[in-house]
């Protein structure tokens, strides 16, 4: 039988049971180290260039939202390039990009969590997480690595990291920062 309880539970269970499913992945919440802000299109050229990126290199980018540091990265400095997305809507956004610029034998784009990548054919990371979510990816970047390797970061240090570059942009009214690391790091 319903308890009295029960029954004045019912409501907040069904709202709580609905929103859960409404949401197309819990997991893709849980695993999320920032919300999809794409860079501005300077910034991008800006971090490309100050991670001295040279053709033929391999370009990572994790959390790749619509695929735009992958496709400059291709385009103009003539790397091959990786992204790795979390959402499955901006992993097609970013693939009829690609697909557009006719650069599918140049540019990947992985859906699934950048944590659980193996980086050790990367010669330049890029990212644009959160401070937070770069703490919890720098023991993957020490790990995968190798020695030469670039890690450059929009507007979030990584803590505990000396860069060997800071650079100060301002884009529509707001200064952004680039953070260039080289592998093995200083600290
Ligand atoms: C601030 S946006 C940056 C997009 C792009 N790199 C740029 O600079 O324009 C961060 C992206 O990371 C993705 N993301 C967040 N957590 C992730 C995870 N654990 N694995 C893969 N992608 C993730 C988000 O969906 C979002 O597209």
């Amino acid at each position: 039988m319903i308890t009295r309880i029960q029954w004045l539970a019912l409501p907040a269970m069904l709202v709580w049971g609905l929103t859960c499913f409404a949401q197309p992945s819990n997991m893709e919440q849980v695993r999320s180290l920032a919300p999809f802000v794409p860079s501005p299109q300077p910034i991008v050229e800006r971090m490309l260039s100050a991670a001295n990126l040279k053709p033929g290199e391999t370009l990572f980018d994790l959390g790749c939202g619509d695929g735009r540091v992958l496709i400059t990265a291709a385009k103009k400095f003539g790397a091959k390039a990786v992204g790795i997305e979390l959402s499955p809507k901006l992993v097609e956004a970013a693939n009829e990009e690609i697909k557009a610029n006719h650069l599918e034998d140049q540019v990947k784009v992985i859906q699934g969590d950048l944590m659980e990548t193996d980086l050790s054919s990367a010669d330049v990371v890029t990212i644009y997480l959160l401070t937070h979510s770069n703490d919890k990816l720098r023991p993957n970047l020490e790990r995968y690595l190798k020695r030469g390797a670039r890690v450059v970061s929009h507007d979030f240090q990584v803590r505990g990291w000396k860069p060997i570059r800071v650079d100060k942009l301002e884009v529509y009214r707001r200064t952004h920062s680039i953070y260039v690391y080289e592998m093995p790091v200083e600290r």
